[in-house]
């Protein structure tokens, strides 16, 4: 049966492996027979402070990738999370059945605040605003990475609290849907952390539209270990076992598989295949990208979703707040 998928990805450049290989190759799996919305969460992007010139480059080309990786805008609705208003509204209403102390506890929340008080308000609230983007869309699955797990949890609590106290038609409980290899890259320099956007180093990362020489030159260095050998074992081996997870995503190969065909080689060769494999991956998505950047229909496509997503928050929110009766 066909069930309603909502996810979204923020704006912030260097779209990278680990979001194609936990969440865009999802998308496009999960469009052929759900209805899917993807959205551009700017309003999630705005919790650090951004250029605003740069930040509106960075949508339209999330939005652009979204397409490249084969994201179809007549099947699927892509929009920009500011474009619909519902997002913030509904955001303030779920604040306002949330606990600091649930808010406190978000491992994302700790890393980038680093306890300080002075971190913005909007860092804090973040996860009641992507429970928010789930829940305004009546959402049973949400295709994400292994690091979203605790937010997707938050927005089943929310939900389920709030459905106790209003009823049980309120909000449809989602459930976060993650993949078995891809779930969470690793940083190529340092396998310990997960590959992200902000990283200062940019070798630590593969972006989407990297071209072949810094692909090279990333994977070739890629931390590694000193015995030798080729097999997955994330906890004392993870850069290898990065590379291997990588590598079986890509190619989609179970990663017992590599391991065979890698027994006895060494690192080197496993890199070299890599890059070949990663170059052959992305070389169309570059070029398919250039394309569509140039082809000046993004607006519309973006304009033509927000509609469509702001027709069914519409009706969500309307539920809501005669539920909670707020407004006439
Ligand atoms: P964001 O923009 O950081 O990442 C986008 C998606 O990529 C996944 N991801 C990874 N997967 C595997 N390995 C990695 N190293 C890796 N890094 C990132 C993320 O899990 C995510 O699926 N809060 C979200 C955006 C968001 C959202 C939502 C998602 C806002 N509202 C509603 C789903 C539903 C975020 O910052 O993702």
């Amino acid at each position: 049966m066909s069930k309603r998928v909502f996810s979204g990805v923020q704006p912030t450049g260097n779209i990278h492996m680990g979001n194609y290989l936990g969440a865009l190759k999802q998308f496009v799996q999960l469009q052929r027979d759900n209805e899917c919305v993807y959205c551009i969460v700017d309003l999630h992007a705005i919790t650090v402070p951004k250029d605003p010139k740069e930040l509106r480059e960075n949508i339209l080309n999330v939005a652009a990738l979204y397409m490249v990786v084969g994201v179809d805008p007549a099947k699927s609705t892509i929009f920009i999370q500011s474009d619909v208003s519902g997002h913030a509204e509904l955001a303030w209403i779920l604040m306002c059945n949330s606990y600091t102390g649930e808010l406190s506890r978000m491992t994302q929340f700790k890393d980038k605040s680093r306890a300080s008080e002075s971190a913005p308000t909007g860092l804090f609230a973040y996860p009641i605003l992507m429970a928010a983007d789930i829940l305004l869309y009546d959402t049973d699955i949400v295709p994400v990475g292994s690091d979203q797990k605790q937010h997707i949890e938050l927005t089943r609590d929310v939900a389920i609290r709030v459905n106790n106290k209003y009823g049980d038609d309120t909000f449809v409980v989602p459930e976060g849907r993650f993949l078995k290899e891809g779930a969470r890259i690793m940083s190529l320099d340092d396998p310990t952390a997960k590959m992200s956007k902000s990283a200062e180093n940019e070798l630590s990362r593969i972006s989407l539209l990297d071209d072949e020489a810094k692909i090279k030159k990333a994977i070739m260095r890629a931390t590694t270990d000193s015995d030798g050998e080729i097999r997955y074992d994330p906890e004392n081996k993870p850069g290898v076992s990065n590379l291997l997870t990588i590598y079986g995503a890509l190619v989609d190969t179970p990663v017992a598989e590599l391991e065979r065909k890698y027994a006895g080689q060494g690192y080197g060769t496993l890199k070299k295949d890599l890059v070949e494999v990663t170059v052959q991956t992305l070389r169309p998505l570059r070029e398919r990208y250039t394309e569509i950047r140039a082809s000046g229909e993004l607006e519309r496509i973006l304009a033509d979703g927000a509609e469509r997503a702001g027709s069914q928050a519409e009706i969500v929110m309307k539920r809501v707040k005669e539920k909670f009766g707020l407004g006439l």
